[in-house]
């Protein structure tokens, strides 16, 4: 359908022809004469809207009623001008064939369906314009994130999924309990076979063959490896936090683009996350017109606007201390106090985004180190790292990044504060040992992307099947 109807000309090139068109039934509107039936095939927003009179092959069907809502067909005709105002062409049905009927429960009906009632219709959401839209967009901005670092030369690196190391010692991994091996499963019951303590007491973390492993937060470390061989590269896959948090803006399971570059530092960081930022967004711009027309009207109203503002004006920076100058000026009573030292909570952020600075992306840089991770380098002030969080108003922190620490001496002082254990990282001390460099990276929360590209609200809607606290049905 995209095909025809999503040209310049909206399908009026397409006159005369005689097309087929393969998809669900949207609506049936029977009338005495004539009977419109809208199909879509999930190409674009917009349906074929097929007119159908008696004389057509396959009419029987539409009289007795098979071709209902969410039932798929194939449909042959002319394209013809559309005698209604809300498409140039339509279809004059020649032939119509019933491929599979759609039992008269089909949950998607006309009425507009809440998003939390689609969540448990995760099977049949994606035909629905929304999820249809926001697929289509998720897709685009992977395909353009792989064009951006391809043409700036980054090599793509796949990190693992099974791991020991935790990259933000945040604690919030999920062991990989059920990574038994399966001979194990033949002869002994799942529990037997999961490793236990002396007190007989499941061993959460001795459960990969015997050994300590996990589902990965990050691919950094993983990635600084081949950076510091290959110079740009970048991963994109699925990573994990075991993080029991009921918002808008977490998952379990999410995606995420880090892209590590050698030879380089904060600013060269905070540069290339403006660029890629910059750069997908324009792709969307340009090439899912439909749908973003889709979402400025139905899913937030002027994100066309915003997201335009994002492309052409640079982002704002400021630093941590001049963030918590401006919390603690405002005149605003916030849940959690703010001082020098504090990690900016979601309230914080929000603030500052949406009120102090019009609603535009904006980094803030130079944390305390306090409340960041190991591996972030050190400033002069011996208080705080290089490190940066790009927020974007109502998403929150996008990006998290930082110029990570290359002096091996530093870095195992700061394992040593942290009473991390600096054996389990020798490979990643190996690379400050062997041809140490200044580098830096970042992360990007790939459905918080589709959240700022679509303005959907909740990130569950931004993910085919979101993985949240006791949702894994689908
Ligand atoms: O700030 P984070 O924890 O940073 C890292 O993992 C670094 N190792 C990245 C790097 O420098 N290579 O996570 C990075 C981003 C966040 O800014 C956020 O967009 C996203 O990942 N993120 C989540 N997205 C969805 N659900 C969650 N639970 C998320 N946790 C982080
Ligand atoms: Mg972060």
């Amino acid at each position: 359908i995209n095909d025809i109807k999503g040209g310049p000309d909206e399908g009026l090139d397409r006159l005369g022809q005689t097309l087929v068109v393969k998809g669900w039934v949207r609506t049936t509107r029977v009338q005495s004469t004539v009977t419109f039936i809208e199909v879509n095939d999930g190409s674009c927003v917009s349906n074929m809207q097929c007119v159908m009179s008696p004389d057509a092959e396959g009419y029987d069907e539409v009289k007795s009623g098979l071709i209902t809502t969410g039932a798929s067909v194939c449909v042959q005709g002319i394209i013809v001008p559309s005698q209604g105002s809300k498409q140039k062409v339509e279809m004059n049905v020649r032939k119509i064939d019933m491929v599979g009927k759609s039992d008269p429960s089909y949950p998607i009906q006309k009425k507009r369906a809440s998003r939390e009632f689609l969540r448990i219709q995760a099977h049949l959401r994606p035909r629905t314009n929304t999820f249809g839209a926001i697929a289509r967009v998720r897709n685009a901005l992977a395909y353009a994130t792989h064009k951006f670092f391809q043409e700036n030369g980054f090599v793509w690196i796949s990190s693992p999924i099974i791991t020991a190391s935790d990259c933000e010692g945040a604690g919030e991994q999920f062991c990989a309990t059920t990574l038994i091996p399966s001979s194990h499963e033949a002869t002994d019951s799942r529990v037997d076979a999961i490793p236990q303590t002396k007190e007989g007491l499941i061993d959460w973390t001795q459960d990969f063959f015997g050994k300590r492993a996990s589902l990965t937060v990050s691919g950094q470390l993983n990635a600084e490896t081949y950076a510091t061989a290959l110079t740009d590269v970048y991963t994109f896959g699925p990573t994990f936090r075991a993080e029991n948090s009921n918002t808008s803006r977490h998952l379990a399971e999410f995606w995420m683009i880090e892209p590590e570059l050698a030879f380089a530092d904060l600013n060269d960081d905070m540069a290339c996350a403006t660029a890629y930022l910059q750069y997908v967004v324009k792709y969307i711009l340009e090439n899912c017109k439909e749908d973003m027309d889709f979402f400025n009207t139905w899913i937030e109203k002027g994100i066309i606007n915003r997201l335009s503002d994002v492309v052409e004006k640079d982002f704002l920076q400021l630093t941590y201390t001049d963030a918590i100058k401006l919390l603690l000026k405002a005149n605003k009573k916030f849940e959690f106090p703010v001082k020098w030292g504090c990690d900016l909570q979601s309230e914080h952020e929000r603030y500052i985004t949406e009120q102090a600075f019009g609603g535009r992306p904006l980094i803030i840089r130079d944390y305390p180190k306090e409340i960041k991770a190991f591996y972030m380098r050190q400033n002069d002030d011996e208080k705080t790292v290089a490190a940066m969080d790009l927020l974007v108003p109502r998403v929150g922190e996008l990006i998290g990044g930082s110029q990570r620490e290359e002096r091996l001496e530093y870095l195992e002082a700061r394992l040593d504060d942290l009473k991390l254990d600096k054996e389990s990282y020798w490979w990643y001390l190996d690379l400050r040992r062997y041809g140490s460099v200044p580098h830096a990276g970042f992360g990007l929360g790939f459905e918080r992307l589709v959240q700022f590209a679509t303005g959907i609200d909740n990130i569950r809607d931004a993910i085919p099947f979101p993985r949240t606290p006791g949702s894994a049905e689908f």
